[in-house]
């Protein structure tokens, strides 16, 4: 019997941060680690995906390799042998299926995903590439050509996820069963074991999510911090003048990214850390333990870096690639059979 997929992508662009690894890369690693051997773990860099943004070209290859170094010191088991991991541009599919999609994408569609909005209102119309706007379906078919169910990925990324379901459905009224629908996010969020959507904030702007293109980094926790450094961050984060501690993300989101960061690192609930801290005046103990953990954890995980043998890392990429272009060549013959493209 074929497994059920889990599929997840992170982007090269710039090391992978806090907000990263809590959103997508530990779900994934700790479902590959705690139900080995009973799904298919998918998991690739969206190299395609990363020139959508403006990015320094000539580091990108180099900064794949590091990225994927990245998920096995995350504790990936590369010799997990239902775990495929892989570059989206090894595998032609995914840009054939994209061209697919994207006849049954309506403009207007794209226009109100959010991510382009927000970004073609902050760079302009004119500056503002097709690639960013045509994210979504490159997006979709990677998800789909491998008819995967379980989708982790950070709240931001939400919308193109049920876009992901919207075409795959209006696909399969049209031409009959070709898409397995992924599952909606609230049944995501079961299966990965949270109450919501993992949306990490940045430190100085805990309004704005934490993310690679913050131009200071002061905000931002990336995996290649060291511990003393990202210690320094959390405690010089953005919090108010309020002096009580209460979980609020409309008048402290500073201090409510911080419990939520110290839950998600700590294993504990949101609730478990309310309890300790909510009503208290001082906010220093709650960075402290906070930047405490996360030094501890990127010890840890530095420490496991230095470690990753490259070349069996290229070999599993290499038999992966093989395996999954077979995977997806399969899947895109019926897909090109259904439209008229193969007899
Ligand atoms: P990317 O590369 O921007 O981010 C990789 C993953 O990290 C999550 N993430 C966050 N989670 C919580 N808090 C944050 N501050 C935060 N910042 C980023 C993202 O939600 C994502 O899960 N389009 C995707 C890559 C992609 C993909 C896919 C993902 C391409 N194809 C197919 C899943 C399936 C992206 O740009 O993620």
């Amino acid at each position: 019997m074929t497994k059920q997929v889990i599929l997840t992508g992170l982007r090269a662009n710039n090391d992978l941060h806090l907000g990263n690894y809590l959103g997508a890369l530990l779900p994934i690693v700790d479902l590959a680690n705690s139900q080995a051997g009973k799904y298919q773990i998918n998991l690739f860099v969206p190299d395609l995906h990363s020139f959508t943004t403006p990015i320094d070209h000539t580091k990108l290859y180099r900064q794949i390799i590091v990225s994927l170094k990245f998920f096995v010191a995350a504790g990936l088991d590369i010799n997990n042998k239902d775990l495929f991991l892989y570059r989206q541009s090894f595998i032609p599919a995914h840009s054939e299926l994209a061209w697919i999609l994207n006849c049954f994408t309506g403009f207007g569609e794209l226009t109100r995903m959010t991510e382009f909005k927000d970004k073609s209102a902050r760079i302009g119309k004119d500056h503002i590439g097709v690639g960013q706007f045509d994210y979504p379906p490159l997006m979709a078919a990677d998800i789909l050509l491998y008819d995967a169910l379980y989708v982790p990925v950070g709240d931001d990324q939400r919308q193109h996820l049920e876009f992901t379901r919207t075409i795959a459905e209006r696909l399969n009224n049209k031409f009959g069963k070709l898409f397995t629908i992924p599952k909606s996010t609230s049944e995501q969020h079961v299966f990965f074991g949270n109450d919501q959507g993992v949306r990490v904030r940045d430190l100085q702007e805990p309004t704005k999510k934490m993310s690679k293109s913050d131009e200071t980094g002061k905000g931002v926790i990336f995996l290649s911090d060291s511990p003393t450094l990202a210690k320094k961050k959390i405690m010089s984060a953005t919090t108010d003048s309020l002096g009580r501690i209460a979980y609020n993300r409309a008048e402290q989101p500073g201090l409510t990214n911080l419990i939520d960061m110290l839950a998600q690192m700590t294993n504990k609930s949101v609730g478990d850390i309310c309890k300790k801290y909510v009503g208290h005046a001082q906010y220093g103990p709650l960075k402290s333990e906070l930047a405490d953990a996360i030094a501890e954890f990127l010890s840890k995980f530095q420490s496991k870096l230095t470690k990753v043998d490259e070349k069996s890392l290229i070999r599993k990429l290499q038999v992966s690639e093989e395996a999954m272009n077979k995977q997806a060549n399969l899947k895109l013959i019926k897909i090109q059979q259904a439209v008229g493209l193969r007899k």
